[in-house]
């Protein structure tokens, strides 16, 4: 059975990024491997070195561009995260949008170099539209809900199922993301035939970070 995949993207959150990375990655490090869950660190693009300290966990990236090894001025290619020992990337977070006519491209790259991706959209609409580029993943983020305290898997689980209908028989496993925070909206998205979930805040922000991931998978101490 495929374990439920718990993606915590670090964002640029102070804590969680840049000269903080590492202390906030080390908290976990006891934890890794522990339950049966598939627990993946989306990092910061300044912090994608980092995979190599840490060798026992698993990495993302927050982002791709559709550009392989080349004279590409800031842009982050799909190869170079592979040689850092990164797994895969988020592609087209709410708040790193990507121009719809760069999808299927940054996609393709990713899939030529050996990198999982993680479709993100908005509204049910782009879910059945993204159906085709037969990512990874797609994670179901409403924007609005985005570091907040609801998740739409309790607020609207309607949508969640009718996500996990469409895609019914494709590859893509359904994330559910925004406004994650407690065991049930875990245990919701997971009932809703979702493969896990993609949270930040509630962790990141958390005064107990590694707490609050044990308290979302619904371990007491
Ligand atoms: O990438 C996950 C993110 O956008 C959700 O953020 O803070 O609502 O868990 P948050």
């Amino acid at each position: 059975m495929v374990k439920p995949v718990i993606i915590v993207n670090l964002k640029h959150y102070r804590v969680s990024s840049g000269p903080e990375s590492e202390r906030f990655l080390l908290k976990f490090v006891p934890f890794v491997d522990s339950y049966d869950i598939r627990l993946i660190f989306a990092l910061h693009p300044i912090d994608i070195r980092l995979a190599g300290q840490f060798p026992e966990m698993e990495f993302y990236a927050q982002h791709i561009d559709p550009v392989n090894y080349g004279p590409y001025t800031g842009q982050i290619s799909s190869q170079v995260l592979m040689d850092f020992g990164i797994k895969g990337s988020l592609l087209n977070h709410s708040e790193k949008r990507v121009q719809k006519d760069k999808i299927e491209s940054t996609v393709q790259l990713a899939k030529d170099a050996g990198l999982e991706t993680v479709l993100c959209c908005e509204n049910y609409s782009e879910a059945r539209d993204f159906k085709k580029f037969e990512t990874d993943f797609v994670a179901y983020e409403p924007p609005e809900l985005i570091g907040g305290n609801i998740s739409v898997s309790t607020s609207n689980p309607n949508v969640i199922r009718d996500v996990v209908n469409e895609y019914s028989g494709s590859r893509s496993l359904i994330l559910v993301g925004a406004g994650i925070k407690s065991h049930k909206d875990y245990h919701n998205s997971l009932k809703l035939g979702a493969g896990g979930v993609l949270i930040a805040s509630g962790i990141v922000l958390s005064d107990s970070p590694l707490q609050a991931l044990k308290s979302l998978i619904g371990i007491d101490s």
